[in-house]
């Protein structure tokens, strides 16, 4: 112990009060600085005789060594206490649940159009895209349909406002027969002059429109046409083929198929497709699923075929029914609410 003691106390009282680094300099100053005490008790030691001077300087060499150390000691722990606030605002918790991505799923209206397409695909079918705006020709008088004709009226059909360059008002096509020619119309003009012409096998899915709105109908709702012609394609073969489809398409053989009399200006003879399932919750019942026919030499001509060696079949089925049966849903709304309670049971 000697005078210097309380120098070096204040010294260390002043280092442990600084917060900021800075503070600690100014401290340091005050202690080791050109005008701090150190410095001070050094200038003093001139007037001193040379014995003193040497027990002076080194007591004023402890104390100096002991606030150095002070100082050292202060500086390490400021820095510490930075580091680890850093450390602190940069922590996340390891044992917090990840955050999920949200995963979305395949519409029940898509998934039942991807499966048709698969298994069309297989059995040798190409799958065509046409517009849903169509010209009135397309969309009616190519398909036998002629203006003024009561058939006209089976279908409710949306116009757009603008006209063909016939002066027809263009229309939301209300079924999708009108690729049946588009598509038929491209293949005769590809293969023109070939012998034997190939077949024309082509499936259209797509959207569909009508003014009809009820649990089982929708303005907007989706069609699949099918169309094979050639040499010798009959009715035999469509039952063959839409057999076939129904039982990939609902993964069972126990369905039966009813082909029940009807009519469609563009198919004769025609019929509506009914199937009844033997096990389910539809057990029993007929179920219709689409139209279908032979198609009429008329609209075979309207292709650009020659209706005594083109001959076939067309039919159009409602990819939404198909889809109602395949996942036992009664109401047609549910697939264009987007509700997710309702889409998310597809995940
Ligand atoms: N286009 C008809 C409809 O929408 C269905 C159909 C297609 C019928 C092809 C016969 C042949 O109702």
């Amino acid at each position: 112990m000697n005078d210097l003691e309380p120098m070096v106390q204040d010294a260390e009282a002043e280092f442990a009060a600084a917060v900021a680094p800075a503070e600690l300099e100014d401290a340091k100053a005050r202690f080791l600085g050109k005008a701090g005490r150190i410095t001070g008790e050094l200038k003093a030691l001139a007037a001193l005789s040379t014995d003193a001077k040497k027990s002076r300087g080194a007591q004023i060499n402890a104390a100096k060594q002991r606030i150095e150390a002070a100082l050292a000691s202060r500086r390490a722990a400021l820095a510490n206490a930075r580091l680890e606030s850093e450390l602190a605002a940069q922590a996340f918790d390891v044992s917090l649940p990840g955050r999920r991505r949200f995963e979305g799923s395949i519409h029940p209206v898509s998934r039942a159009l991807e499966r048709i397409e698969t298994i069309f695909a297989s059995m040798g079918f190409e799958v065509a895209d046409g517009p849903e705006i169509e010209t009135d020709w397309y969309s009616f008088t190519a398909l036998n349909n002629p203006e003024n004709h009561p058939a006209r009226s089976m279908q409710d059909t949306f116009y757009v406002d603008v006209r063909d360059a016939e002066g027809r008002w263009l229309n939301l096509r209300p079924h999708t027969s009108p690729m049946q020619i588009r598509y038929a119309q491209a293949h005769a003009r590809k293969h023109v002059g070939a012998s034997p012409m190939p077949d024309v096998r082509v499936i259209v899915p797509g959207r569909t429109y009508r003014v009809d709105s009820d649990a089982t109908h929708s303005p907007m709702f989706h069609q699949v046409e099918g169309l094979w012609l050639g040499e010798n394609v009959s009715f035999r073969d469509l039952k063959a083929m839409y057999l076939d489809f129904m039982q990939a398409f609902f993964e069972t053989t126990e369905l039966q198929l009813r082909f029940r009399p009807s009519y469609f200006p563009f198919t004769e003879p025609s019929a509506e497709i009914d199937v009844r399932f033997e096990h389910g919750p539809l057990a029993g019942r007929w179920l219709e699923v689409s139209g279908s026919g032979q198609v009429h030499p008329q609209v075979v001509r309207n292709m650009g075929l020659d209706p005594e060696r083109q001959i076939g079949f067309a039919f159009g089925s409602g990819i939404d029914r198909l889809a109602m049966l395949r996942y036992g849903i009664d109401d047609l709304r549910l697939f264009f609410d987007n509700d997710l309670r309702f889409l998310a049971q597809f995940a």
